[in-house]
């Protein structure tokens, strides 16, 4: 199950926004039940996924805040609803930065509580895309709430916004 706002539905609209050229390669960081690893697949990419708790054999276990892959290994990365759970958003863009190849994409969908402009341009992307999810962040996590399947971690009291996000490597 997909544990994102928006479900497949905002995963192809991420993926559609991005542009990404067949065959190109990328990996999904907090991929969980590897759902956008599959979608990707399906879609002609080389995808794979890291989760520091794995929930499918289509993902490695790992943790995206210093994973083991070299400089430059992938064309992009995608992380929904994942960075922020890890309590190290910067770091976890940081290391998202390190993946890609110059020119690569970071497609994210995350919890933001402070400016995610200025946190994207600070690990070193240009911003190709921003869109304010935050009225579907708050279905979702009504819905969660209900379904007794509350995100899994504890939201900070205080501003906090849901956006979508493409940046490339400068
Ligand atoms: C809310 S779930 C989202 C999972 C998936 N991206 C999705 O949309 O269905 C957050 C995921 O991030 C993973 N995660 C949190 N911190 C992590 C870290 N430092 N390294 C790898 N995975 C992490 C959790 O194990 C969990 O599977």
């Amino acid at each position: 199950m997909n544990r994102h706002p928006g479900g497949e539905a905002h995963t192809r609209r991420l993926i559609e926004l991005a542009e990404l050229p067949a065959g190109a390669s990328i990996v999904d960081l907090g991929a969980g039940a590897g759902e956008t690893v599959a979608l990707l697949r399906g879609l002609g990419l080389e995808a794979e996924g890291v989760d520091l708790a794995p929930r499918s054999p289509l993902v490695k276990q790992g943790d995206f805040l210093r994973t083991s892959y070299p400089d430059g290994c992938f064309d992009a990365a995608v992380s929904q609803c994942a960075f922020f759970v890890s309590g190290d958003q910067p770091g976890a863009m940081r290391e998202a930065y390190r993946l890609l190849r110059p020119g690569g994409k970071l497609l994210l969908s995350d919890l933001f509580f402070e400016d995610p402009a200025a946190l994207f341009r600070a690990a070193g992307f240009e911003i190709l895309c921003a869109e304010d999810m935050t009225d579907a962040w708050r279905d979702y996590y009504l819905e969660a709430l209900w379904r007794g399947d509350a995100p899994c971690c504890e939201i900070p009291r205080g501003k906090s916004s849901y956006w979508l996000l493409i940046g490339r490597k400068e």
